[in-house]
């Protein structure tokens, strides 16, 4: 009878893993380029490490990007197009406006479409790149399927969809669970955090010097909010690492957390609240383990609402649709 169980469990998840490898090879692929553009990764990759050289910080804007485009209209290069004189984009959104990198990736399209043309869209190419950044940064490193075409469609009010800096534990696990994340996923992919910077405005409603209707959130160490409430001092755009290690993929932004550092409400919230402080106490003690899970996420993020043939095309510019 056991042995029954076990052979009936053994099927159940041999299906899920063929299930889950045929909608993915449906879709996209690895070597999705292979002979239609075989150079294409190398000139992503080129393009990526030569400007991370210039300015590391590139790193986290590359990789919020891609989260950006996914989250909205799904990985669809929607957050590349520019506004027109009809239409206000993605980009201009008040949650887009600190978003950075575009130029690197219109530099790697300017050289694949010198050597093919019209064949890698920029979907794919932005996801390679936030991929390339989280390596060059000392992340893992993993393969990503490609084959996404580009979307024609980038509205404003469409990015009503990202999420907020203030949300808390359980509107973070809904509004990832509307996309088919698990909460591990969404604590894991917030691991994204040990890149980068948020600016003041962002944060300072949670310092009391800034918002004079309460206290200092009480989830913050009280020096961490001190060095919050003097970088606020100089304005709205100045900004606050997510972590001491800015440039670097790595456990610090978890530590962090455990110590009351984290910068933003959602940040913090994940180990304030019981759903979720298990996960972020794994992460931050075991780092193989964080970007073993980092790296699956990642991947299953680069599949949201992923067009196919005829619902998209391939641009010849990224900042505009044909
Ligand atoms: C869990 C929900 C999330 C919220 C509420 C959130 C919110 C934010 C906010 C408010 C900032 C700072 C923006 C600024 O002040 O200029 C930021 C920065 C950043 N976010 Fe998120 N984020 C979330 C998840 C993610 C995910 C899933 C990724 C990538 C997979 C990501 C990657 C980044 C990076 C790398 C930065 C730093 C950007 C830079 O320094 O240029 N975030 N995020």
């Amino acid at each position: 009878m056991a042995s029954f169980r076990l052979i009936t469990l053994s099927l159940v998840l041999i299906e899920v893993v063929v299930h889950r490898y045929t909608l993915s090879a449906d879709a996209l692929s690895m070597d999705y380029y292979a002979m239609a553009c075989p150079f294409a990764e190398i000139i992503v990759r080129n393009a990526v490490n030569r400007a991370l050289r210039n300015d590391p910080t590139f790193s986290a804007g590359l990789l919020r990007m891609h989260f950006h485009d996914c989250f909205i209209q799904g990985c669809d290069g929607s957050v590349l197009i520019d506004s027109t004189k009809d239409n206000v984009a993605e980009k201009d959104s008040p949650a887009n406006l600190s978003l950075r990198g575009y130029e690197i990736i219109d530099q790697a399209k300017q050289q694949i479409e010198a050597q093919c043309p019209g064949v890698v869209s920029c979907a794919d190419i932005l996801a390679m790149a936030a991929r390339d950044a989280v390596l060059w940064a000392g992340g893992p490193i993993y393969d990503i399927p490609k084959g996404r075409k580009d979307g024609r469609r980038s509205r404003i009010e469409d990015t009503i969809n990202l999420p907020p800096p203030f949300f808390n534990s359980s509107n973070l696990i809904r509004m990832f669970g509307q996309r088919g994340f698990t909460a591990q996923e969404m604590v894991v992919l917030s691991g994204a955090h040990t890149l980068g910077a948020a600016r003041c405005g962002s944060f300072k409603n949670r310092l009391s010097k800034f918002d004079a209707t309460h206290d200092v959130d009480p989830s913050l160490d009280p020096g961490f909010a001190r060095m919050l409430t003097r970088t606020c001092s100089a304005g709205d755009t100045a900004e606050a690492p997510f972590d001491w290690t800015r440039n670097s993929f790595d456990t610090a932004y978890f530590n962090a957390l455990q110590m009351g550092g984290g910068v933003l409400i959602s940040d913090q919230t994940l180990f304030t609240s019981p759903q979720t402080r298990g996960l972020v106490v794994a992460y931050a003690m075991n780092e193989a383990r964080f970007f073993f899970d980092f790296s699956q996420a990642m991947v299953k993020m680069g599949f949201l609402d992923v067009k196919e043939g005829d619902a998209g095309e391939v641009r010849r510019d990224c900042r505009r649709v044909n």
